[in-house]
């Protein structure tokens, strides 16, 4: 595969503050040299024969191609963000970043205190959409490598020193200011729009219970913290059990082969959590043939290690105790 350049997206006469010689320069001299570097590394990975050079050259290759090719991606953004007024943000983006960021000016506060908190340093400044998170988030990198995974950026800010030192010498605030003068929102605002057009990742689906409500273990946490009654049941099988060393701290053991048994002594006043190992099967069938009965009953999703990842409290588990 061979990377094309891509033109200049913004006018360089038409930029406030900001000369055409700095863009130029960057242009030609910066981003036409990640695009060639990552040309070339990508041809001597290509062609390098893998059954015999070592596994430490590739991977050093392989990760100065990711780098390379975040750095030409990063730079077309950032031309791409250029070449607007910079004033205020359009209506859809604007109430996008007031949603996650509590406002604008809260939001524009952010941007440039990363930016020139990257003052003698180098890096990039970059507002991205997470499509897992349906959000915006600003992110400051120290490297070009430094992407967050599915992310889509959709306004980049160029720390490194060749991004202004030919204009501003060494006065990054006025740079990162001469920047903010200078965003196109429109280009940023339609680079938001697409952005949030792309699904989020698949999530976990279990169709055979696609009907039966669950809680999170996070839910769950807050329910015992707010102190409000819950009765909460580890399903975990007999054999799990019996090895397991932990269990959540405000839970029972139940065995979910003997549900008949011990259904009678679950009130119907309160809520009833059910759980398994991983919360694929049995915290759900538990908790349909609980709701068959007439309790309010849900399962907890991810199941005992759901719990213990989000370091929820757990105690030493002692079948007797509880029996
Ligand atoms: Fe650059």
């Amino acid at each position: 595969m061979k990377y094309r350049i891509a033109p200049l997206f913004c006018r360089p006469w038409t930029l406030n503050g900001m000369s055409p010689k700095l863009i130029e320069s960057h242009y030609e001299n910066n981003y036409g040299a990640a695009l060639n570097r990552l040309n070339a590394l990508t041809h001597e990975l290509q062609t390098l024969d893998v059954a015999t050079v070592p596994a430490e050259v590739i991977s050093r290759l392989s990760r100065e191609q990711t780098s390379l090719l975040n750095s030409t991606l990063l730079h077309e953004l950032y031309f791409a963000s250029l070449g607007g007024d910079g004033r205020a943000p359009l209506e859809t983006i604007a109430n996008a970043i007031a949603r996650d960021f509590g406002s604008v000016q809260r939001w524009r506060r952010e941007f440039i205190a990363l930016g020139e908190g990257l003052a003698g340093d180098c890096g990039w400044v970059l507002l991205t959409y997470v499509p897992r998170d349906g959000r915006l988030i600003n992110q400051s990198t120290s490297d070009h490598a430094q992407s967050i995974a599915g992310g889509i950026p959709i306004l980049a800010l160029d720390m490194y020193e060749h991004a202004y030192h030919i204009d501003f010498g060494a006065n990054t605030t006025a740079y990162v200011a001469a920047f903010m003068r200078n965003i196109h929102w429109q280009a940023v605002e339609a680079r938001y729009t697409d952005a949030t057009s792309v699904p989020a990742p698949r999530r976990l689906e279990q169709p055979e219970f696609g009907d039966l409500p669950s809680i999170t273990p996070e839910e769950v946490q807050e329910l015992l913290d707010s102190g409000q009654r819950v009765q909460i049941i580890d399903t975990r099988p007999r054999h799990y059990s019996t090895r397991a060393q932990d269990i959540v701290d405000g839970a029972v053991w139940r065995d979910p082969e003997r549900i008949d048994e011990w259904i009678g002594t679950l009130s119907k006043d309160e809520p009833v959590v059910t759980f398994c190992v991983y919360g694929f099967h049995i915290g759900c069938q538990s908790a349909t043939a609980l709701r068959k009965a007439g309790f309010d009953a849900r399962y907890m999703a991810g199941g005992h290690y759901a719990w213990k990842a989000i370091k929820g409290r757990v105690k030493l588990f002692d079948e007797g105790v509880d029996e």
